[in-house]
């Protein structure tokens, strides 16, 4: 594979089909790469409608937990976003989450690089740094994983660094926060439902108390920021973890930045309880060092997409765009269904 950003790789992303994958593989399309898009695609696979007028995206229905060396022959690179995705859906079995979102890419990292891919990218969190004390946390800072969802992604992280070599080059990016339109569009993300919920209701209640701190980005700046892992020479980005963000906010603030965008009446009120513990403002130094990479699309510019997208009917906010409950109405499927099985697994 070469470093040189116009040359032409094949990539698989697991997660093809999900918020970030779905934006992802049309961006890696429009540069002229070709795309292995490896998902359950649980939220349908009409997410990839359209996404490749080029012929160039080949798309495989199975599950990471599954992955085999022979399929990733010929891949040169993998971006590896299949995961069980927020903390509440972690939560709802954590067994489940460690061995999708830990095991599973710890077998998806390891037959890459049996597999003789040569770069993996893993999508992290921010979350692993849980409670932080601190402001601008950077990569080195401690880490405090404070659910199933942060632990297993750590260890993930952890499991991919161990593969470091001369010919294996992982790289982690901790995301912040996303926000901003996807094909799978995700309304249990704080910037997407407060604009959901301004336009619905005309009203945002802001939960716990509001004052917590959280690294936001938008969906086309992540994508951004794995394209310039993919396009940064193998030394500068092997066996590197980079945190992904535009800008740190106060949960409250962000109300009023979506209140104060939207051109409705929109009133904002405060819960003061159920305390939110997870609290951590991030520094993105080391990706603007090291990668030139600055994340470019505001909070304004997303809500105002938002609510672009949902007032022309570009997006709707069905039961597929609340990751939990969408996963939750799946595993009682299966308790009620049990012929809806594939590969011998619901979920
Ligand atoms: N969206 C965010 O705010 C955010 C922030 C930080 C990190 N991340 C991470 O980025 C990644 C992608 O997040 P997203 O928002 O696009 O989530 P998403 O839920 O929209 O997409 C995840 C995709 O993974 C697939 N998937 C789940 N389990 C699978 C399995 N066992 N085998 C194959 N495919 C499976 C799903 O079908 C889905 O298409 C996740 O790892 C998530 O933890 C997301």
């Amino acid at each position: 594979m070469s470093t040189d950003p116009n040359s032409q790789s094949t990539i698989l992303v697991s997660g093809a089909g999900g918020y970030i994958g779905s934006v992802l593989t049309r961006e890696l399309l429009a540069a002229g790469h070709r795309v292995v898009a490896f998902d359950r695609f649980f939220f349908g696979r009409e997410t990839l409608d359209g996404a490749d007028p080029g012929g160039k995206l080949s798309i495989v229905q199975k599950d990471i937990r599954d992955v085999e060396p022979a399929d990733l022959q010929g891949v040169d690179i993998v971006c590896d976003l299949a995961a069980l995705s927020n903390d509440p859906s972690g939560e709802i079995d954590p067994g489940l989450t460690h061995a999708i979102n830990h095991a599973g890419r710890q077998r998806l990292s390891a037959a890459a690089k049996r597999a003789g891919v040569r770069r993996y990218i893993l999508s992290s969190s921010c979350s692993v740094y849980g409670a932080g004390e601190t402001l601008d946390l950077s990569e080195d800072a401690p880490t405090a994983p404070l659910t199933a969802y942060a632990e297993s992604s750590l260890r993930a992280e952890h499991d991919a660094m161990a593969l470091a070599d001369a010919g294996f080059s992982p790289t982690v990016l901790r995301n912040a926060t996303v926000f901003g339109v996807s094909p799978r569009m995700r309304f249990d993300l704080v910037i997407n439902l407060m604009t959901l919920h301004a336009v619905e209701r005309g009203h945002i209640t802001v939960m716990g108390g509001g004052r917590q701190w959280r690294p936001l980005v938008h969906v086309r700046d992540v994508a951004r920021a794995f394209r310039a892992v993919i396009d940064a020479p193998a030394e500068r980005v092997s066996g590197q973890v980079f945190n992904v963000g535009l800008c740190n906010m106060q949960i409250r603030s962000l109300a009023f930045i979506v209140r104060e965008t939207l051109p409705i009446p929109v009133t904002v009120a405060i819960a003061p309880d159920d305390a939110d513990r997870r609290n951590y403002s991030i520094s993105f130094a080391k990706a603007r060092a090291r990668l030139g990479f600055v994340a470019t699309t505001g909070i304004e510019d997303g809500v105002r997409e938002i609510y672009d997208a949902l007032k022309y009917g570009r997006v709707e906010s069905g039961p597929k765009t609340v990751t939990v409950g969408w996963y939750r109405s799946i595993l009682d499927a299966k308790r009620l269904i049990s012929a809806v099985e594939l590969n011998g697994r619901v979920l």
